[in-house]
């Protein structure tokens, strides 16, 4: 009898249990994935804020709002992109919210804090701008990939032309923080190789416009040409100040290619021939590449730019995983072997993620003509970076 009774009683706890495991289970691989978006929605990167988004939700609509079987359901935080904001507004994501996936930013110094963040939680991070070489470099993660590039790439591929140009002496001018930084020495580092010399670095604190002083020293030290990294608002104001000041005519101006994408409607004449380097063109004619155009200019009635291809193939990205795990997102090691093995068939050209999880893209060099930046070669191919202090 006592026996009996235990072995009933056993059953029906193994069973409650074993229910309770399936439903769990259920529950994990179809209910909806929550994916927080932390992006910039104020200040002078929020038309790239939008872009980011805009080209994720393309991609997912395009899918019938379902990756690797589950539904999508958003949260969003603006980030503004103010580095003393980010740790709070990334832990309501993942500690109040309960995301399962983090999408996020455009600032190279929110980015770090998401890291950070994703790296103590094991929460997936997916960077769909941001460069900061750290992302993967020293703080590299099996859970980090970026959908984007590493400052160091376009910087390092420019500092190549610039010293081919038969430049010599070239002065920078960028933003103080981890992005400029970071974008001015991978110039540095291929241009002084290749026998150039930066013969001043001039810098301001983000997001300050007031470029005045500088561009007068620039006129003063009359170098070759100069190199900068400016972003949204400020490249706007930066190229419109270079010109005003009568430097275009005199001194070459070339940038990493952020200084002219997604800007060229407002810089208008000011921007005309200016040579730049990026993973992205206006005008590359491949057939995947024109229909995400198509798409996307339908979708939203704005022509799309790098950072509208970056939030796509982020999405691109969590598809990938999430079908090699048919939906059960708790299989991080899956995930992340699934994106080791893939090739992205993003508008820029396919790519791969190299070790640390970042992509290796054709570099363009690009010129501005009219409204569009125009591929005039390739300015490095398959770069990878070269993920420095990243163990993995
Ligand atoms: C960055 O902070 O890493 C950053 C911001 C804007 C860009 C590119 C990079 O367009």
């Amino acid at each position: 009898m006592t026996t009996r009774f235990l072995a009933a009683t056993f059953t029906a706890a193994a069973t409650a249990a074993l229910l309770a495991t399936s439903h769990a289970a259920f529950a994990q691989a179809s209910g909806k994935i929550k994916v927080g978006l932390m992006l910039p929605a104020t200040g002078t990167f929020a038309a790239l804020g939008t872009a980011i988004e805009n080209g994720f939700r393309l991609h997912v609509a395009e899918r019938g709002g379902k990756l690797g079987g589950r539904e999508i359901e958003f949260v969003r935080v603006d980030d503004e992109s103010d580095p003393a904001k980010a740790t709070d507004n990334v832990n309501k994501l993942v500690k109040r919210d309960n995301v399962d996936v983090l999408v996020g930013t455009v600032h190279s110094g929110v980015a770090m804090a998401m890291a950070r963040v994703a790296k103590e939680t094991g929460t997936l991070l997916i960077v769909p701008n941001a460069g900061a070489d750290a992302v993967t470099g020293p703080m590299c993660a099996a859970n980090i990939f970026r959908s984007s590039f590493s400052n160091w790439q376009p910087g390092y591929a420019m500092g190549d032309v610039v010293a081919k140009k038969g430049h010599k002496k070239v002065v920078t001018i960028t933003w103080k923080y981890a992005a400029g930084d970071e974008s001015v020495k991978g110039f540095k580092e291929a241009f002084e190789k290749a026998g150039g010399t930066v013969v001043k670095e001039l810098s301001l604190p983000f997001p300050n416009v007031e470029f005045q002083a500088l561009l007068t020293e620039i006129a003063a030290t009359k170098p070759d040409a100069v190199y900068t990294f400016f972003a949204g608002g400020g490249a706007v104001k930066f190229v419109k100040d270079y010109a005003a000041a009568g430097l275009k005519k005199n001194i070459l101006l070339y940038g990493a290619g952020f200084l002219t994408d997604g800007t060229l409607e407002a810089q208008g004449a000011d921007a005309e021939g200016l040579l730049t380097t990026l993973h992205y063109a206006d005008s590359l004619g491949t057939p995947r590449d024109s229909a995400f155009r198509l798409a996307y200019a339908k979708s939203y009635k704005l022509q799309p730019d790098v950072y509208a291809v970056q939030g796509y193939d982020a999405a691109q990205m969590l598809a990938v995983g999430l079908e090699a795990v048919k939906g059960d997102i708790s299989k991080k090691a899956e995930f992340a072997a699934a994106l080791q093995k893939a090739k992205i068939d993003s508008p820029r050209g396919a790519f791969s993620l190299s070790k640390s999880n970042n992509p290796v893209q054709d570099i363009y060099l690009r010129q501005v003509s009219g409204k569009e930046n125009k591929v005039v070669g390739i300015a490095a191919k398959a770069l990878t970076d070269p993920g420095r202090g990243c163990r993995l």
